[in-house]
């Protein structure tokens, strides 16, 4: 199946407050240098967000990781668990159409799909509300057919009992996950005939349903909330496609600043995650995390308060040319193309910057607002401007990785 970007892309993407503090939680999970590791989750999280993942989507979390883009749209491209279309409003149903769900129905399933939801795949229910698609193997063989809706199965499905899931959800109601027959988990459907006396012990229902019916959130998507639309048919049920609206959050200085993994401190931790009781009050005073020079503190008070100033610019790089400043963590190939147009070609004028002056660049970065700052570029500029190496810029020039 072609898995490719929607032709429709909303023009900005950024994780709520909420969600930027649980995916930070996550990049704690991995040493330093790999938190590229996290980005299934985080991309799930982003999905879960807005209901599918778009391009700005898979470009924010690549941003968050320090990973080329390329590499985020493989993973993303590459799981059928991430939506690269709008999808239904309330549920996206996948039907799995492999061997024992197909022998068991899953064809039957489908066309209930057709005629309650949209006549094909993907493609949304006139009332926004539902979407559906056929999956390989989800796993679940025992108990086919079956089929998946955000986090939970449906299984031992029929035509009827998937139409009232159907009719449920639309409704409003949020139907129990798990086997649609009573089935605890997958024992023989006529009942067990070992470990009989396991019978007694078990619970109402398995783990994963356990947790869906506890949460209630199975068609629901993070915090039982409905997600809303973010897509042209919202307004306009199946009429002709739009531009997307923009629905951007205000994005602050601490929000774009707080992207960035905090820095090891020397402070004594105050909890578990490692915060320590400098952090703390810093992030109290509303400096983030990572933040504690002044340089960068600076820039998001001047942010704050909208007293940028630009800093000086040269109208060329000094006789021996221009610095790499690609091997400045954050800044890519486009960005030094696009520092290079503003008038900044070398380590010692960013490394010069006040802060007043790194929230001015930061303010000018079209499509990278935020970057200088959360990057601590004036810190790695003054590490290089004074022929010091930063540990990205040895491992860059090592491997000819940039970003
Ligand atoms: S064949 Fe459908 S879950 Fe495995």
């Amino acid at each position: 199946m072609l898995r490719r970007l929607h032709h429709e892309q909303p023009e900005s993407f950024e994780f709520t407050p909420a969600n930027l503090e649980w995916a930070q939680t996550q990049l704690k999970k991995f040493p330093v240098g790999r938190e590229a590791s996290a980005i299934i989750p985080l991309l799930f999280r982003a999905q879960e967000q807005e209901g599918w993942l778009s391009k700005p989507a898979i470009e924010y979390v690549a941003d968050m990781l320090d990973m080329a883009y390329i590499r985020a749209l493989e993973v993303a491209t590459f799981y059928f668990m991430f939506q690269l279309q709008p999808v239904g409003s309330v549920a996206h149903f996948q039907i799995c159409g492999t061997t024992s769900c197909m022998i068991c129905g899953s064809e039957d399933l489908m066309q209930i799909c057709k005629d309650k939801i949209a006549p094909h795949p993907h493609e949304v229910s006139a009332d926004g509300k539902f979407s559906w698609e056929e999956v390989e193997c989800l796993g679940a063989c025992a108990n086919a057919p079956m089929a998946q809706v955000g986090k939970d199965y449906y299984e031992d499905l029929t035509e009827e009992g998937l139409a009232k899931l159907i009719d449920d959800m639309a409704a409003g109601g949020n139907p129990k996950a798990g086997s649609q027959i009573g089935r605890f988990s997958s024992e023989p459907a006529s009942g067990l005939t070992a470990l009989l006396e396991s019978e007694t012990d078990k619970e109402d229902y398995n783990g994963s349903v356990e947790r869906a019916v506890k949460i209630g959130d199975s068609i629901k998507r993070i915090d039982g909330q409905e997600v809303p639309l973010r897509a042209p048919w919202a307004a306009n049920q199946r009429g002709p496609i739009g531009i997307m609206g923009t629905q951007q959050r205000p994005k602050s200085a601490v929000q774009q600043a707080a992207l960035k993994e905090p820095r090891p401190s020397k402070g004594k931790p105050v909890d578990a995650t490692g915060v320590t009781e400098q952090e703390a009050q810093a992030v109290e005073k509303g400096n983030p995390p990572g933040k504690s020079d002044p340089v960068a503190a600076a820039a998001i008070e001047a942010a704050a308060t909208g007293t940028q100033e630009k800093p000086a610019m040269l109208s060329a790089p000094r006789e021996d040319g221009a610095d790499d400043l690609k091997l400045i963590k954050g800044i890519g190939p486009k960005l030094e193309e696009t520092l290079n147009q503003m008038g900044v070609f070398h380590y010692d004028q960013i490394a010069a910057w006040t802060g007043a002056e790194l929230a001015w660049v930061d303010d000018n970065l079209e499509g990278f607002k935020g970057r200088a700052t959360r990057d601590d570029w004036v810190e790695q500029a003054q590490t290089l401007a004074s022929g010091e190496e930063t540990d990205f810029a040895a491992r860059a020039r090592k491997d000819g990785i940039y970003d």
